[in-house]
């Protein structure tokens, strides 16, 4: 990959798509500079085509980040209120690093290292999301997207068929009690009640259909409960397999993108007591799946 982040000649940013089933890395930009309206056209043509867009070397202040993200649209908050950013309430920081700099000894969330895609537990999830990592551990807490319009052209009709129609539905409670996190706040219920989203996710923009799933879909509600969980986990084991993956190893300065549209992600382990790692995110509104 290339080291070559600046764009000193004014040109337009440069594309490199990944040895993978998705992601590419846009060079030639600094994203802490407002974009001009031709380079943002080439980043959001990218976004579409490669659903995860990776920037290197970007050390960007909360504010950058927050400028650069809100040129896809509306930016929004989190009902995670202790993620909350202290000053910026629309940027959260996952960290284990205390401010003494020691570290907390555990992970932020347990909710990210399983597979999901953001915010799929309100009627319009998240466009896209933003993250940049201050700091990285040196072994694991590596980030893994998969490709769900991949994996989904490459269900047997039969399969396609079977879930053509199918609802599930979404809750940011039950995902909560699936990882073993702190139980949702009836705050938290009440700003994120349960709600229903096709398992085939038609890209608004594209018109390809991928599949729709992750730890927030509890189960689906026209059929037997334990059959609906037992057809989720089928299709999320089916849609993160190894061929439909892009594995991202952190660098200190990374800005990340992706479209939670067509992609699911999870973070992988890492010893939370030794190593240290904070990843700031914004995230931007998105449309109700359709
Ligand atoms: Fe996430």
């Amino acid at each position: 990959m290339s080291n070559f982040t600046k764009n000193p000649d004014g040109g337009l940013p440069v594309v490199i798509p990944f040895d993978a089933a998705l992601g590419a890395e846009i060079s030639n930009i600094s994203l802490s500079n407002p974009l001009s309206e031709d380079q943002f056209q080439v980043v959001e043509k990218a976004f579409v085509e490669h659903k995860v867009l990776v920037f290197r070397n970007q050390p960007l202040t909360d504010d950058q980040h927050l400028a650069f993200a809100a040129r896809f649209g509306p930016l929004e908050g989190h009902i995670n209120t202790p993620t909350r950013h202290k000053r910026l309430p629309d940027v959260q920081v996952f960290s284990n690093v205390k401010e003494d700099g020691s570290t907390t000894g555990y992970h932020p969330e347990l909710g990210t290292y399983v597979w999901h895609t953001d915010k799929s537990y309100v009627a319009e999830p998240s466009l896209t999301t933003v993250l940049r990592s201050p700091a990285i551990a040196s072994l694991g807490g590596d980030t893994l997207f998969a490709n769900t319009q991949a994996a989904y052209e490459d269900l047997d009709p039969e399969t396609r068929n079977k879930i053509a129609g199918l609802k599930a539905e979404h809750s940011w409670k039950r995902s909560r009690e699936k990882v073993g996190e702190k139980p949702a706040t009836l705050e938290q219920i009440a700003a994120a009640p349960p709600v229903q989203h096709p398992i085939v996710r038609t890209h608004p923009i594209t018109g390809k259909k991928g599949i729709y799933v992750g730890s927030h879909a509890s189960h689906i509600p026209s059929l037997e409960y334990d059959a609906g969980v037992k057809l989720l986990q089928q299709l999320e084991v089916h849609a993160t397999k190894e061929k439909y993956i892009y594995r991202h190893k952190w660098q200190v300065n990374d800005v990340l993108m992706w479209d939670n549209r067509s992609t699911m992600h999870c973070v992988t382990p890492y010893d939370a007591a030794k190593e240290k790692r904070t990843v700031h995110r914004v995230v931007v509104k998105g449309d109700r799946p359709f």
